[in-house]
């Protein structure tokens, strides 16, 4: 292939991303070629179904039923993967490509997440690159910050919000008091839940994302099975109302820190000051931040998903193939990738956010702070939120009902906290199940 001759790309998978690869190579093809220093052209695309109308002019490029075809022709330098899925073609289909000496861009997180470390050690034995922007926050360039901008840096702590179905949920539900069931069918309506919601509302999408950035940012193996992962379905607004009380907000996010123990990877429901940056990132937009010895600290916001804001990233990996650039798929070579480890759940030491429906009778404040003590957890606040109503007529038996009961403690150990909550239960002191909400501290 001769330097200045174009660069010919098989995109499979022709939905939204990559209906709005073909419309974003049409409107900035001069651009880039510039900037590239050659012609960027899909000359081969796949899909399930050649007759939609996807809105793209596909006449000019050669249809491939099958995206593996299309993968090993020899018609096309670079394979766009955008079919998604960890298993089945889409692995199939960045296989043959890399078996076929082709340099691979791909938008799947689960794919990568699973099979990252065997794909990236494929692609060095063949010379290729395997690049994944658009795999984590969409359009944010956070994989390139990480793998090239932040070189020179140690990272410490990486956190985001990664998954703009439930960012776009949760800011519905604070901000206008609407059910999460309502939200979410909007989030569908609108596009930004994956084929299946569960997927992101449950936080595998987040954590898919987390898995990747964390192997860039800590130099480690990807490893997406070795995290604490938990959704968002159990919050409720009597969590919204009491957060806006003590001066949180509620985010999905997902934490990748250094501990002494190893990595502690993890996707839950946090509380965040409403003062920190990333409390303000409202709907269904991503935010990035990364804390590291050279830069401090650096907030990346921008579209996690939608078709042109993904299609964007996926071209600046083909700009990069383009250009020459080769990097490490995830910042180095796979070989010095260091064996994931995987610091416990359990031994995450930080702030939490509890509500409790406790038996509202004489005592039950001090059981439940006496629990609270004997583990040798410090309460920051204990509060009952209202009284349950009581019987008016003199001489009548007054049923003892539950009333909420919100206790903030400081910084302590998890296996310390879901002993106490099991305990405070067992004591028979609370109706129904704790809510228990992880608050993390943000400069
Ligand atoms: N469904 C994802 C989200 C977008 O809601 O953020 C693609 O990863």
């Amino acid at each position: 292939m001769e330097a200045t001759a174009p660069l010919r790309i098989g995109v499979a998978g022709i939905g939204t991303v990559g209906s709005a690869l073909v419309h974003l190579i049409e409107r900035h093809g001069n651009d880039l070629a510039v900037r590239s220093g050659r012609a960027i052209t899909i000359t081969g695309v796949s899909a399930r179904d050649r007759s939609k109308d996807r809105g793209v002019d596909l006449s000019a490029m050669t249809w491939f039923d099958q995206a593996t075809e299309l993968a090993a022709d020899p018609g096309n330098d670079v394979f766009v993967e955008l079919i998604g899925g960890a298993d089945g073609t889409a692995k199939a289909s960045v296989e043959a490509a890399i078996a076929a000496g082709k340099h691979v861009v791909t938008a799947n997180k689960a794919l990568l997440a699973a099979h990252g470390n065997e794909l990236a050690r494929q692609a060095e034995a063949a010379g290729v690159s395997l690049n994944f922007e658009a795999a984590a926050a969409g359009g944010i360039p956070i994989i390139k910050t990480l793998r090239e901008a932040l070189a020179g840096n140690t990272v410490s702590r990486l956190y985001g919000i990664l998954n703009g179905t439930c960012n776009y949920i949760l800011t519905r539900m604070e901000q206008e008091g609407i059910g999460f069931e309502e939200c979410l069918a909007d989030a569908q309506r609108l596009g930004y839940a994956e084929a299946d919601p569960s997927f992101d509302v449950g936080g595998q999408d987040a954590a898919h994302k987390l898995a990747l950035l964390t192997a860039i940012a800590f130099g480690t193996e990807v490893d997406g099975d070795s995290m604490y992962v938990e959704g968002i379905s159990s919050i409720s607004p009597a969590d919204f109302e009491a957060a806006d009380e003590l001066g949180y907000r509620i985010r999905l996010l997902g934490v990748a820190c250094r501990t002494d123990s190893g990595i502690e990877q993890r996707v839950h429901p946090t509380m965040i000051p409403k003062s920190s940056a990333i409390a303000n990132v409202t709907s269904v937009t991503n935010a990035v931040a990364v804390e590291a010895d050279s830069v401090g600290e650096l907030l990346l916001c921008g579209p996690g998903a939608g078709g042109e804001a993904t299609a964007s990233s996926v071209i600046s990996d083909i700009a990069d193939i383009a250009r020459g650039d080769r990097v490490g798929t995830f910042g180095r070579p796979a070989s010095d990738l260091e064996p994931y480890r995987r610091a416990a759940m359990r031994a995450h030491e930080g702030g939490y956010y509890i509500r409790l429906a406790v038996y509202d009778r004489p005592g039950a404040f001090a059981a439940i702070a006496g629990r609270m003590a004997e583990l040798g957890i410090s309460l920051e606040s204990i509060v009952q939120r209202h009284r349950a109503p009581r019987a008016a007529a003199p001489g009548q038996l007054v049923p003892v009902e539950p009333a909420p009961v919100i206790l903030i403690t400081y910084d302590t150990h998890e296996a310390d906290i879901r002993t106490a909550l099991d305990t405070i239960k067992a004591d028979g002191h609370i109706a129904d199940a704790p809510q228990m909400i992880r608050i993390e501290q943000l400069g």
